[in-house]
């Protein structure tokens, strides 16, 4: 019978368990990793997840304004060198989780161009972008595998490209962002077509082997949200393009405090008809719950992001009273 601690293989790593902590987003006030980055990952590989996914990492210098971790050059190497290293030493995997922000930027955008699939104002930042154009997309989708091979080479364990939460990639789903009537808009096909390129960009720059993982929204909280079906159609897709794995999330912060396994009906439902392997990440926080999903359907990993601010050592914890 499957158990949360069975070892399993996610692509090339070999996992102790089927907990990952979800990327929480890192402060730093000029994109390196810092002493306290370092520290806090210290207690987290510690802490008994079988990986962990960093915040995210922005791949494109244009955006360098936003105070998150970045890795749009080799200058940030040496800070994601010491982060690797750091993790593996307390026998954890580390993921780094790569990010293009769009329009749903804070802060000073003085100075930038903000991007998105079309001309709509943020609905959280109320920042008004403008349309990207084809050319610009294939400079982003470069910018993802660029990053993607820095961080193979600093020695991460493989690279997550954030495509949920209403950040750019993510866009490109959501009818209510994305009016463009080009190829990469109106048909499921068209709107699914900048996430399938991006993973096939970095596939190609990492290599077969490197382990590339996706996170995705099944809902997004408002009118005009991505449609169900063209979620499934993504993941179909995705999965024949061998992605190691699809990470489910969603509205996440429109459920009540005591609510648990926010996505289970749709990441049940895109495990049963996919092969590649599923996380689902939203409000796990019951050991009794995520060993009955785990048995009754096919979701194989379960993201925690939340849990493990406040508890970095939960999962031992879990280990210590269930094992
Ligand atoms: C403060 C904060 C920062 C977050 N930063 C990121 C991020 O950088 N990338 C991401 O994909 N999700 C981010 N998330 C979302 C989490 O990864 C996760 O999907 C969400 O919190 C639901 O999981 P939970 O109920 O275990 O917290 C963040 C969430 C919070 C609360």
């Amino acid at each position: 019978m499957k158990t949360l601690f069975d070892e399993t293989h996610l692509g090339q790593m070999t996992l102790k368990n089927r907990f990952i902590r979800a990327a929480i987003g890192e402060k730093t006030s000029d994109g390196h990793v810092n002493e306290t980055i370092l520290s806090l990952y210290k207690a987290l590989a510690l802490g008994g997840a079988g990986a962990l996914i960093t915040g995210f990492t922005l791949v494109d210098e244009n955006e360098k304004n936003f105070p998150l971790l970045a890795f749009y050059n080799d200058a940030f190497r040496e800070g994601h060198k010491a982060l690797t290293d750091l993790v593996h030493e307390n026998h954890a995997h580390i993921i780094l989780q790569l990010v293009y922000v769009g329009s749903y930027v804070r802060g000073d955008t003085a100075g930038m161009s903000v991007l998105a699939p079309s001309a709509v104002e943020n609905l959280n930042t109320k920042v008004l972008p403008q349309e990207i154009s084809v050319r610009q997309i294939k400079r982003i989708q470069e910018r993802f595998s660029e990053a993607a091979l820095r961080a193979k080479n600093a020695g991460y364990d493989g690279v997550e490209i954030h495509a949920a939460h209403g950040f750019f990639l993510s866009q490109f789903m959501t009818p209510y962002y994305n009016r463009r009537t080009d190829l990469y808009g109106a048909s499921a096909q068209n709107r699914a077509r900048m996430a399938l390129e991006t993973y096939a960009a970095v596939r190609e720059a990492v290599g077969a082997e490197f382990p590339i993982l996706i996170k995705i929204n099944v809902n997004d909280g408002f009118e005009g949200e991505v449609r169900f079906e063209d979620v499934l159609y993504l993941c179909k897709a995705l999965t024949e393009m061998k992605i190691d794995a699809i990470e489910i999330s969603g509205a996440f912060r429109s459920f009540p405090q005591n609510a648990t396994a926010f996505f289970k009906k749709e990441a049940a439902q895109i495990a049963a008809e996919n092969e590649t392997k599923i996380i689902m990440t939203g409000g796990n926080r019951d050991f009794e719950e995520m060993t009955a999903i785990l048995r009754h359907t096919g979701i194989e990993y379960f993201g925690l992001a939340r849990p493990l601010i406040t508890e970095p050592d939960l999962i031992n914890r879990f280990k210590a009273l269930y094992t």
